[in-house]
C-alpha cells in the first residue's frame, strides 16, 4: 500500500503534481496509510486465554456494576477501567493468536462481525459509565451478554483449544505470591 503524505506550503505544488502522476498510474492503490500499514508484534497469547483473562474478567465487573445496589465514585471509576479492558480486548479478538484454531477463526466474517458487535456494546457501555446512568449500564450488559452468547454459539468448542476455563477463577494462583 502507498503512503503518500500531503504537501503543504508553496514549495509543494511541483511535488504534489508529481504525486499525482503517480496516484494516476496507480489509481487502483489505495493511497491512505491504514493504521494497520506498519509494522506490528505479533500476539503472543492465545484467544482463549485472552477470553478468560480479560475479556470475562472485565465483562463480569461490568455486569456486577449494573446489578450492584449503589455504585459510588469510585465503583464508577473501576468500571470504567474494565469497560476500557474490554474495549481494547475488541481489537485483540478480532487479530486471533496463538491458539491452533485462531488464524482459521479469525479470516471468517462472522468472526469479526461478533467482534464488532462487542466492541460497539462496549462503547455503549462506556458512555452509560460517562452518565453515570445504571439502568442504562445494565441494559447495555445484557446486550453484551447476546453477544458473547452468540459467537460462542458460532465459534466455541465444548472444550475449549487450551483446556483455560472460566471456573475456578483462582487456579492460576497469585502470580506475586511469596511461597
Ligand atoms: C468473536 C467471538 C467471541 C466473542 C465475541 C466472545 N467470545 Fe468468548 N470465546 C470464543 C471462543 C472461540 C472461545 C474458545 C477458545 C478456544 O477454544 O480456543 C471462547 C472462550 C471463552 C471462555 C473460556 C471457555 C470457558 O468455557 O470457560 C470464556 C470464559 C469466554 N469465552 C467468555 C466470553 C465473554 C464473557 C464474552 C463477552 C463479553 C465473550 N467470551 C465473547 C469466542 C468469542
Amino acid at each position: 500500500m502507498k503512503r503518500v503524505k500531503r504537501c503543504v506550503g508553496k514549495t509543494g505544488f511541483a511535488v504534489v503534481a508529481l504525486l499525482a502522476a503517480v496516484v494516476t498510474v496507480s489509481a487502483d492503490d489505495s493511497i491512505e496509510a491504514t493504521q494497520t500499514d506498519r509494522e506490528f508484534i505479533e500476539m503472543q497469547t492465545s484467544v482463549n486465554a485472552i477470553m478468560v483473562a480479560m475479556v470475562d474478567w472485565a465483562a463480569h465487573e461490568i455486569w456486577e456494576a449494573g446489578y450492584a445496589e449503589t455504585l459510588t465514585g469510585r465503583n464508577w471509576l473501576t468500571t470504567k477501567q474494565y469497560a476500557t479492558e474490554l474495549l481494547a480486548a475488541g481489537t485483540l479478538v478480532s487479530l486471533g493468536g496463538t491458539g491452533r484454531a485462531d488464524p482459521v477463526w479469525v479470516v471468517q466474517d462472522p468472526w469479526q462481525v461478533w467482534t464488532a458487535r462487542m466492541i460497539d456494546d462496549t462503547k455503549e457501555i462506556l458512555a452509560a459509565i460517562e452518565e453515570q446512568d445504571q439502568a442504562k449500564l445494565l441494559a447495555a450488559g445484557e446486550k453484551l451478554v447476546v453477544t458473547c452468547e452468540g459467537c460462542h454459539a458460532d465459534y466455541k468448542p465444548t472444550t475449549p483449544t487450551e483446556g483455560i476455563l472460566h471456573v475456578p477463577h483462582h487456579e492460576y494462583g497469585d502470580p506475586l505470591a511469596r511461597q
